[in-house]
């Protein structure tokens, strides 16, 4: 029997699932969160709503009949399921393409109300990385599977909880140069977490159906303005030196070997093209689902861990123009 209010979200443990689930539960929605690993997620995922809204899931293998009892107790199901890197058992065509197929599969069957799938931005001219390939098959075989789904396209996400401006505030205290690469003028158009999930909550209020949605912040910064902000913030100045793309390939081959790489090869490719609305598609704007959050005002709020003196630097930090 299925609980109409019920809310299934695979990748419940990452950035944009975690303030999902705080945005739902606030709004009297339940939430069942699948996580591959109660042990190692479940005390992060536990904290992020109240007592009685929020139960957990444990998949750690796609199986079709586990995953189909779960969606027969559920009205929406959301995919956040998604990697940066490869590894040896994640690659980027098997999470992208071939569990967002499965899943959507899954809930098709099992007459789910609405399905939202969480794609990227920019990457339609991307056809040198592997990540924008497989997002993109992931998206085609989503609407094959439930044609009433709605495709979500999010520039880059940032918050307190990203591995985007936190990793930068860590490299940028460290490091005395950091390099550019494309010359820092790749554009991007950042949407704070909180306006993600505003958007993902209206979806399923409204009960919106069959949709892509390009999902943008307020404005439109290169690479090379984020780090400027990110350095304001943090009340340092660092040399931003543009580098040739060959040293930026040995650069990436280098800190691909890292087990969490901060820069990957298919990375680099990606970087090279702007994440920016293609009109192709509507925006989060057509809806009127407005994202205000702007880059500055957001993350100077937890900056402050990052410049000298901590959370007593906070007043030294002067507002950017
Ligand atoms: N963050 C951004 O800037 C951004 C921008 C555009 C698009 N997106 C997309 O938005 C979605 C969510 O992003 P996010 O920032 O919240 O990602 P995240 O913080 O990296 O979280 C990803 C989630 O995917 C799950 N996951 C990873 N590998 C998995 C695997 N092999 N099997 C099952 N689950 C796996 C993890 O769940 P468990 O470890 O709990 O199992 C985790 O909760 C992703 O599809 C991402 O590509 C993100």
């Amino acid at each position: 029997m299925k609980n109409q209010d019920s809310i299934l979200i695979f990748g419940s443990s990452g950035q944009i699932g975690k303030s999902l689930i705080r945005k739902l539960t606030k709004n009297n929605y339940k939430v069942i969160a699948v996580t591959r690993s109660i042990h190692r997620k479940g005390y992060q995922i536990k904290t992020q709503s109240n007592y009685g809204y929020l139960e957990l899931e444990e998949i750690n293998s796609f199986e079709e009949e586990k995953i189909s009892k779960l969606m027969e107790r559920c009205s929406v199901c959301i995919n956040l399921i998604g990697i940066l890197f490869e590894n040896k058992k994640n690659h980027f065509r098997l999470i992208h393409s071939e569990v967002a197929s499965l899943l959507s599969k899954v809930a098709s069957k099992n007459s789910v109300g609405q399905f939202i799938h969480v794609s990227a931005l920019g990457i339609e001219s991307a056809k040198d990385s592997m990540y924008a390939l497989s997002k993109l098959d992931g998206e085609k075989k989503v609407k094959e599977n439930f044609p009433k789904a709605v495709i979500l396209k999010p520039s880059v996400v940032y918050s307190v909880d990203d591995n985007f401006t936190t990793n930068f505030m860590s490299l940028l205290s460290i490091l005395p140069v950091m390099p550019l690469y494309y010359s820092g003028n790749t554009k991007f158009t950042p949407i704070h977490v909180s306006d993600l999930t505003d958007i993902i909550f209206q979806i399923i209020d409204r009960k919106i159906h069959g949709e892509t949605i390009e999902c943008v912040g307020p404005e439109v910064l290169t690479f090379k303005e984020m780090l400027k902000i990110i350095l304001k913030s943090i009340n340092k100045n660092r040399l931003l030196l543009p580098i040739p793309y060959f040293l930026a390939k040995i650069n990436a081959k280098f800190l691909e070997l890292f087990p969490k790489p901060l820069l990957t090869i298919d990375q680099l490719k990606l970087l090279k093209y702007d994440n920016v609305v293609s009109k192709k598609y509507k925006t989060n704007y057509d809806f009127k689902m407005n994202s205000n959050r702007k880059f500055y005002d957001e993350i100077i709020k937890y900056s402050f861990n990052w410049a000298s003196g901590g959370q007593f630097s906070k007043k030294k930090i002067n507002k950017a123009n």
